[in-house]
């Protein structure tokens, strides 16, 4: 009997057409010679310390890197070392982490921060994969990247570029982050390093994946992989990998206010813990709006601060993970709570965590010269 395969059936993962050693090679020499100068590279060469390296790779999740650059200078200036983020607040580590989103990330780098440095002022680095694998955050693709590139360990990163370098190499026409083609690229990827210096073929496949195998346009003419990709050979780089289907957004209806009091001053809050979104940030008082119009503080409050005269200044747009925040923004001249601090016009921002916040204090600055 012969079996047809439906469109929609997984593709087996095609033999491997070429030697993996070949692979290695190429992805290694191409880095060596082509990597891009970024700060957390030049960091790692001067100190050799491996907090360099693992606050740049956890910054690195879900962020461009365009973003990751200032942010990561400004991160390192306030906690230079494992030992003085150890010692920081929480909400130290909240305002030098502003602006990059997915704040849990830091919560844990903070908390193995304090892991590594309390039996001793000496740090007991972790040497291996699976030791970096225990530290609270760390999953096996921040465990690979730090074990290759500050211990030359040959264990292979899998994110999302080297998933779209193996597709395309492979015309692996599917969605790529299936737990089956992560495991078989492992395993492909492991192999591959085995001979190589493993940062560099590490950082080489993920480099590749941001530049000439990247998303949009392909540049296979300056690919290192080109003669070897059966995508390139096919034509078929806009096919592998299939593109994810986008979950539709979640629409949430917010209003921030911005209070202001006799002086002129402007005043932020910590948002309760328990709040939807941005829980335990400071910034601007938010409301959510349910479908039926109805408001409530986002995380609980006494009711007592419900009294107070709000101008409507415009709205926002701002989205967090899968919700996308449609906010309007209001100023009072009336709100009050205990716990509110007042900034200087000057001085709110640098205070301010999360861009919801940044678009809104804009708004109000655009309306502010307006009238
Ligand atoms: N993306 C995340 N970490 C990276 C690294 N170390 N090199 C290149 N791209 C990356």
């Amino acid at each position: 009997m012969t079996s047809h395969r439906t469109a929609t059936e997984a593709q087996p993962i095609p033999s491997i057409h070429f030697n993996l050693d070949e692979l290695g090679a190429r992805i290694s020499q191409w880095y060596d010679s082509h990597q891009r100068e970024l700060p957390w590279r030049r960091k790692w060469r001067e100190t050799q310390d491996p907090y360099v390296v693992w606050v740049s790779e956890i910054m690195l999740q879900q962020t461009v890197i365009k973003a990751v650059i200032p942010a990561y200078a400004r991160f390192l200036e306030t906690f230079p070392n494992v030992q003085s983020l150890a010692a920081a607040s929480e909400e130290e580590v909240r305002l030098a982490s502003r602006g990059l989103g997915y704040y849990r990330r830091f919560n844990f780098l903070h908390r193995a921060a304090q892991v590594l440095t309390q039996a001793s002022n000496i740090i007991d680095w972790p040497t291996s994969y699976k030791d970096w694998l225990k530290l609270p955050g760390v999953g096996q693709y921040t465990a690979a990247a730090i074990a290759s590139i500050c211990f030359e360990e040959p264990v292979a990163v899998v994110d999302g570029n080297v998933e779209r370098v193996f597709c395309r190499l492979f015309d692996i026409q599917e969605e790529p982050n299936q737990p089956r083609l992560k495991k078989a690229f492992f395993e492909i990827g492991n192999k591959a390093i085995a001979k190589q210096p493993p940062g560099s073929f590490n950082q080489g496949i993920m480099e590749l994946g941001q530049t000439h195998c990247s998303k949009g346009q392909t540049e296979c003419q300056h690919c290192p992989l080109s003669s070897l990709c059966l995508a390139n050979k096919r034509g078929t780089q806009k096919l592998a990998p299939k593109l994810k289907k986008r979950q539709a957004p979640i629409e949430v209806s917010m209003e921030v206010i911005i209070p202001i009091n006799k002086e002129n001053k402007i005043g932020l809050e910590e948002r309760p813990k328990n709040a939807k979104f941005l829980g335990g940030t400071w910034g601007f008082p938010t409301k959510l709006v349910n479908v039926d119009g109805e408001k409530s503080w986002d995380g609980t409050r006494p009711s007592s601060f419900e009294s107070h005269q709000n101008e409507r200044i415009g709205a926002i747009k701002h989205s967090i993970t899968k919700h996308k925040i449609q906010s309007d923004v209001y100023v009072s001249k009336r709100y009050r709570n205990k716990t509110i601090k007042w900034f200087d016009q000057g001085s709110v921002e640098e205070n301010l965590v999360s861009n919801l916040d940044r678009k809104a204090l804009r708004k109000y600055q655009n309306s502010a010269i307006l009238n």
